[in-house]
């Protein structure tokens, strides 16, 4: 596999090798299988300042499951748990625990959206219904991705109503404040052994996306393990979703740690966008989400590295808080631990300063740090 770094990044609007088959929108959701939805909303609200959107369950006429539906800003995360024994979510979460099932994305035509995808090979995780309530009514379709990820097409222009057909307005007295995150940067899927090119293929062939970046063994590598992991970005730029496969080192790498606990493919983290990252990783700490960190060392001489930056190195330090630079400008990024008991999904706050990269410059840093984790699991 060729390196292609940062210098030879495209910007996505001058991406001609993106299709536009499948004009996507946004994001349109993200939906986690959860164990209990009811307190993950309240995790989501209290510790990370999502607001109560919507909500459909026992109330609504949904007998089978229970789903609450969060926003902050442009970010809208659903939170769905089995009502009964038996079925699908349950199977779900007893295979992954609680993770990301569907990346449901924005379209004008989600009937169209399905038969491209579907021409193309996807496969079909359900045909395109039109779903209505007194507000409207929206077209979803779905199709399958890595694991038993699945994406869902959402065409929502003909709805008024504060989510989709069956759910209600969720207006709980208990609103926490925003701490300022505004829309999903990239997704990230770990992918099993030689299964990187697989799904770069797919979402180049299926979805018309084009490669952004790769980053090889050797970008990615520390003393002890590897990975590699390719970007592919819609036409418009909007979506973005890395890759990860695996690679050989003398130790077992985060990818396979993943995989062995997700117990196959699946999201490894969302990237959440803030404007002001010292006030949202600073809010989100006294609240009691925690970080990786690295060592003191990397602040001694990353000004060296990334040059000029508009903050203070002190608070950034304080925080653990990495800094890269690309042609276009430099970044501000950090990872949470994984979120959930299994060591599978992490949160990533950026704030982006021109740069359209994802960090290369802090993987070693940040690999190192996921190592000491890994190496108090017994997982290394
Ligand atoms: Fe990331």
């Amino acid at each position: 596999m060729s390196l292609v770094d940062n210098t030879s990044l495209k910007l996505p609007k001058e991406n001609p090798e993106a299709e536009d088959f499948l004009p996507l929108l946004g994001t349109d959701h993200v939906e986690l299988y959860v164990g209990n939805a009811k307190q993950a909303a309240h995790y989501y609200m209290s510790a990370w300042g999502f607001q109560p959107l919507a909500y459909a369950g026992l109330e609504t006429g949904s007998k089978d499951r229970v789903s609450y539906v969060l926003k902050q800003d442009k970010i809208r995360l659903v939170l769905t748990s089995p009502l009964k024994p038996g079925g699908d979510i349950n199977r779900h979460i007893e295979q992954h625990g609680d993770g990301v099932k569907a990346i449901a994305l924005w379209v004008d035509d989600a009937t169209k959206s399905y038969q491209e995808t579907v021409k193309r090979g996807a496969k079909s995780y359900f045909e395109p219904k039109t779903i209505k309530d007194d507000q409207g009514e929206v077209v979803l379709s779905g199709i399958h991705t890595y694991g038993e990820t699945v994406h869902v097409f959402v065409e929502r222009s003909g709805y008024d109503g504060p989510f989709l057909p069956g759910y209600r307005t969720w207006d709980p007295y208990y609103k926490p404040e925003s701490i300022g995150l505004k829309y999903i940067d990239h997704m990230v899927g770990n992918v099993g052994w030689n299964e990187m090119n697989k799904w770069v293929k797919f979402y180049a062939e299926v979805m018309g996306f084009a490669q952004l970046i790769s980053f090889d063994d050797k970008d990615i590598s520390t003393e002890y393990t590897a990975l590699m992991s390719k970007v592919m970005s819609n036409g418009n730029g909007r979506i973005k979703f890395p890759i990860n496969e695996p690679a050989e080192g003398r130790r077992k790498s985060q990818i396979e740690e993943y995989i062995e606990f997700y117990n196959g493919a699946g999201v490894q983290h969302l990237a959440l966008a803030t404007d002001n990252i010292i006030e949202t990783v600073t809010a989100l700490k006294n609240r009691g989400v925690e970080f990786l960190t690295v060592p003191a060392s990397y602040y001694e001489d990353v000004l060296d590295r990334v040059g000029e930056i508009d903050e203070d190195l002190e608070p950034l330090s304080k925080l653990g808080i990495l800094i890269d630079r690309d042609d276009e400008g430099y970044l501000l990024q950090i990872f949470t631990k994984p979120i959930l008991d299994r060591p599978t999904l992490f949160i990533e706050i950026i704030q982006r300063k021109g740069a359209k990269s994802f960090g290369k410059g802090n993987f070693k840093a940040l690999f190192e740090a996921i190592e000491r984790e890994q190496e108090s699991r017994g997982t290394l």
